[in-house]
């Protein structure tokens, strides 16, 4: 596709790709003609948060929630990320076996969110089936009977956090719904839909794509070991190889955009109205941008991937998600010295071309 079809229309599904590092970032940064108002999947059905919005009410929004994300705020939930990712680690050592993706990938991310959100541990079990019934609902891929059950959490959710944010306004407590209920910008802020959609927004952007990443991590050291190696003696380098497990295994492979105008790209237009994948994984394998694109290089530097896209919606959870990274395989490397996957132990990949990452990891 990059070297020879670099705009393709895919007829069977009637959208357009873009797969180079230029065109994508190009294409990202003119939201005028790229617009995610019309969602960011290939689907019809429009997201209600702030990802499938354009400026203005874009810029609104984000302005409203980003005090909640910035990296020093991230930075202050270290000690308790760290905590997590022990106790998980505490509990697989005590069984005896460890399958990476259930055992800590899938459930690292939902307790940190929890935890940044200030979910009341009591109901953190309640909050991990709110989150699945959550995604399943906005994925809107469950069977007809099981979607009044998704419906039943989805009510739930809204009521937990609902009267969350009213407690939260009377009593402020060190978390991200306070900040959410007190962000104010120019007299204005947030009405409770926006931010229970926001909520929800959380769940589903931040939770498999941080599990797909930390999955991806470990398959790229198995593959390139020399470059585990090069990390146990230098773990100052730490901060540089979650940056290339990003790009060299790139957990969300491509979002869509809807154009608003006909558009010429390499002398090939793209009509009016039209579905427009950014093939994200592509860019950041483009090897007119990358030297040695498809080898995992954890001193690369610069490393302008584009994992977290780019432009107006850069990804608001990147902090995060780069800090729970770091430190689980920080961790991993500091109590398991000798972690191998099980050769017969029969890995195995995500099912969708969206998403990149594994369903089992048995270590
Ligand atoms: C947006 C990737 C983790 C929250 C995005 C976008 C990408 C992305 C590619 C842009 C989508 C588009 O514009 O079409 C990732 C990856 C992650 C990750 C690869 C993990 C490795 C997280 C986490 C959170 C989060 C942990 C929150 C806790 C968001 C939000 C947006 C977003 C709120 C929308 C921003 C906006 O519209 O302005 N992410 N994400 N993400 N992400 Fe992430």
């Amino acid at each position: 596709l990059r070297r020879e079809h670099p705009v393709y229309y895919n007829e069977r599904h009637d959208f357009w790709t873009l797969s180079r590092y230029q065109d994508v970032v190009k294409a990202v940064r003119t939201p005028e003609i790229f617009s995610s108002a019309k969602g960011v999947g290939l689907d019809k059905r429009y997201g209600l948060s702030m990802i499938a919005h354009d400026p203005p009410d874009h810029t609104r929004l984000r302005k409203l929630v980003i005090k909640a994300f910035t990296p020093r705020q991230i930075a202050s939930y270290e000690p308790q990320i760290q905590a997590i990712i022990d106790g998980l680690l505490d509990d697989v050592l005590a069984k005896g076996s460890f399958e990476l993706v259930e055992d800590l990938a899938i459930p690292l991310p939902v307790t940190v969110i929890a935890h940044v959100l200030g979910v009341d541990p009591e109901y953190r079990r309640d909050f991990k089936r709110w989150s699945d019934d959550v995604v399943n609902f906005t994925a809107g891929n469950a069977p007809a009977e099981a979607r009044e059950q998704l419906r039943e959490s989805w009510k739930e959710f809204c009521d937990y956090f609902s009267d969350m944010m009213e407690a939260r306004l009377r009593d402020p407590q060190d978390d991200v719904v306070t900040i959410l209920a007190q962000a104010q910008d120019e007299g204005d802020s947030l009405t409770v839909i926006e931010f229970l959609n926001f909520c929800q927004l959380l769940l589903v952007a931040g939770n498999e794509t941080t599990t797909n990443l930390i999955s991806n991590g470990v398959l790229a050291f198995n593959e390139f070991p020399e470059e585990a190696e090069r990390l146990r003696r230098h773990p100052e380098l730490a901060k540089h190889m979650v940056e290339e497990v990003l790009r060299y295994d790139t957990p969300v492979q491509l979002t869509y955009r809807t154009t608003t105008q006909d558009i010429d790209i390499h002398g090939v237009t793209i009509p009016e109205d039209t579905k427009v994948a950014l093939l994200w994984g592509s860019a950041n394998r483009d090897p007119e941008m990358f030297d040695k694109a498809d080898r995992l290089d954890i001193t690369r530097d610069p490393n302008p991937h584009v994992a977290f896209a780019a432009g107006i919606h850069y990804c608001l959870g990147a902090s995060l998600a780069r800090l729970e990274m770091r430190l689980t395989m920080e961790t991993l490397a500091r109590r398991m010295r000798h972690l191998e996957i099980d050769p017969d132990g029969g890995c195995e990949r995500i099912d969708t071309a969206l998403l990149r990452g594994m369903q089992r990891i048995p270590m």
